[in-house]
């Protein structure tokens, strides 16, 4: 099917393979993104991550499939690419002056979009406004004396200058610390919905995917899961809803005994002593578990009631814990 007006999706891979000589980068890759949404490309090292953001940017040309960036295709309109589509590198590739502050850098970078100063100020500030720049001291201070998250910022402000349709980030988050991994994310996610901008975040760990309405885990250059992490969780029994149980000691023996319970669907080990439980469906009674708990010799310190984060769904995906990988989804291109 060839790409129609009505068509909501703003990133899309169809079938694309990426052979570079003889080796096979990206085979048979299909995902989307729908307006306004905020997408996620995880997976390990090697795993076809850039090369994804590389084809979407028009900087690889797939060997077979198509590309669309918000009714755009990538491979062959390559100019109105650059006008819909605001790109964030890694770290090491920002082109950020350093002398310059967050402010001068993005009235710089609008300025090559031709766009008029006044436009461009009133952009930058509210773009670093919701980036938490919120002093006019923060704004104005030289780039290289920003601390890296704050630099991180500044340059998504600058990818966001001309207003695209859509920002793609390569690893936005990797390299800082796990709280501000947490607040950067947010940051994104506000972005995405004051200003309705489509976004894509490369990265290597599922906290991104607890954030995003759709993520794509590649494994090898190929799709391994696709789809809203929100619809795997509802599929988990009792629509994720589980128990954070510590116990007083938990061996391997004391784990043995716990896959015998007969309410408990699967369970994870998530720190010392502790378990994350999902009782079966239906079957989600915390004074029940606490009495098969005492029935087979084990001892629960604390309980608490949570919820399924979509790390755990893959863990329980790569342990095998829904059968086999082909049977537990399918990508629906209609
Ligand atoms: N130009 C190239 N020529 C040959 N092989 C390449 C080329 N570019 C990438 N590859 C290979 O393709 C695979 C995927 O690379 P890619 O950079 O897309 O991975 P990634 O998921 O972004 O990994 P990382 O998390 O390490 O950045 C790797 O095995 C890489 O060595
Ligand atoms: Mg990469």
């Amino acid at each position: 099917m060839k790409n129609s007006p009505a068509n909501d999706k703003d990133i899309e891979l169809r079938n694309v393979t990426v052979k570079i000589r003889k080796t096979t980068i990206l085979q048979d890759v299909s995902f989307y993104a729908k307006r306004g949404e905020i997408l996620a490309i995880i997976g390990g090292s090697g795993a076809g991550k850039s090369t994804c953001l590389r084809v979407l940017t028009s900087q690889i040309k797939p060997t077979r499939g198509e590309v669309y960036i918000a009714g755009c295709d990538a491979t062959k309109e390559e100019e109105k690419l650059k006008e819909i589509l605001g790109y964030v590198p890694q770290p090491e590739e920002v082109s950020a002056y350093p002398e310059f502050s967050a402010l001068k850098n993005a009235y710089f970078f609008g300025k090559m979009y031709n766009l008029p100063s006044d436009l461009i100020e009133k952009r930058a500030r509210q773009i670093l406004q919701i980036l938490g720049f919120d002093t006019e001291e923060m704004m104005k201070k030289p780039f290289k004396n920003l601390s890296g998250g704050e630099k991180k910022r500044a340059s998504i402000c600058i990818g966001l200058i001309h207003n695209p349709k859509v920002l793609l980030l390569d690893e936005p988050l990797t390299g800082i610390d796990a709280h501000l991994r947490i607040e950067l994310l947010n940051y994104l996610r506000d972005l995405n919905r004051q200003l309705g901008v489509t976004i894509c975040i490369v990265a290597h760990d599922l906290e991104t995917a607890d954030y995003s309405d759709r993520i794509v885990i590649l494994d090898r250059g190929r799709v391994a899961i696709f789809g809203e992490p929100k619809s795997f969780l509802r599929g988990l029994p009792n629509g994720g809803k589980c128990f954070r149980v510590k116990f007083k000691r938990l061996t391997v023996d004391d784990q043995k005994r716990v896959e015998k319970i007969k309410p408990i669907k699967y369970f994870l080990v998530v720190g010392r002593n502790t378990l994350k439980v999902f009782p079966k469906e239906g079957e989600h009674n915390l004074a029940g578990l606490v009495e098969e708990f005492y029935a087979k010799g084990l001892e629960p310190l604390e309980l608490e009631e949570t919820e399924a984060t979509f790390g755990d769904y893959f863990r329980l995906f790569s342990q095998g814990a829904f059968g086999a990988r082909k049977d537990i989804f399918s990508i629906n291109f209609e």
